[in-house]
């Protein structure tokens, strides 16, 4: 099982993101979370298609968009071609999941579901086989900063479940209030992909990269044994 940490651009300082892109890089990190607001679906807007576009150009990270936004079906192919490499699509936001889901694939990029908090499994165990990621938000979208919301680490040890019963490899994402004290948690339930904005923006970069790099490593090697 791969661990990884998944920093959040939406946190970082936007006035130098190259040289902390370059940062993430040295760090050994390859995701970078980009969180897509609409100011619709969530309350507020962060930045869209330009933005990945010009950031393209400066990093080589796997680009792990997160859409929060209504109807995302129809920004799909601009959003490949800004340079994304992977897309996840709230299920709540959807008209029609499986399209969506379907037409992130034929874009030739990694598909993915996302769940607010007050959603259950329940609700996209039908999309299960089309997608290569599970985000299990463990706080509600919209913004940065939020406390951790330990029940829906529930909804990620559902998630693994199934995915052992039925032998889905997915990976688990969670986002939102990961950090010291509850990164432990969310790994134990079962998540493999964690996204932490504040945490890792916050304060000193490379110290904080180093930081949560060596803590992951260590719980994971905890789980695996
Ligand atoms: C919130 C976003 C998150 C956010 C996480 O809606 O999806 O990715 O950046 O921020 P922290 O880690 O500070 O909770
Ligand atoms: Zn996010």
């Amino acid at each position: 099982m791969k661990y990884l940490l998944c920093p959040s651009m939406l946190a970082a300082d936007f006035n130098r993101l190259g040289e902390q892109f370059r940062m993430l890089e040295a760090a050994g990190v390859k995701y970078l979370h980009i969180d897509v607001m609409d100011g619709d679906f969530v309350p507020n807007i962060s930045f869209g298609i330009p933005v990945i576009q010009s950031i393209r150009k400066e990093s080589n990270l796997f680009f792990d968009v997160h859409m929060m936004v209504r109807e995302p079906i129809r920004y799909l192919s601009k959003i490949v071609g800004s340079g994304a490499d992977s897309i996840t699509v709230h299920v709540e936001a959807c008209e029609d999941p499986v399209m969506t889901l379907r037409k992130i694939r034929e874009l030739g990029v990694q598909a993915g579901i996302s769940i607010k908090p007050a959603t259950p499994v329940a609700v996209i165990e039908p999309l299960l086989d089309l997608v290569d990621m599970v985000l299990v938000m463990t706080v509600e979208p919209g913004m940065g900063g939020q406390k951790y919301m330990y029940d829906c680490g529930d909804k990620v040890a559902e998630l693994k479940t199934l995915a052992k019963e039925k032998g889905y490899l997915f990976d688990i994402q969670v986002d939102g209030g990961i950090k010291e004290d509850t990164i432990r948690s969310a790994m134990t339930s079962g998540a493999n992909l964690l996204v932490a904005g504040s945490a890792v923006f916050e304060g000193n970069l490379e110290e904080n990269l180093k930081h949560y790099s060596a803590l992951i490593e260590e719980i994971a090697k905890e789980l695996e044994a």
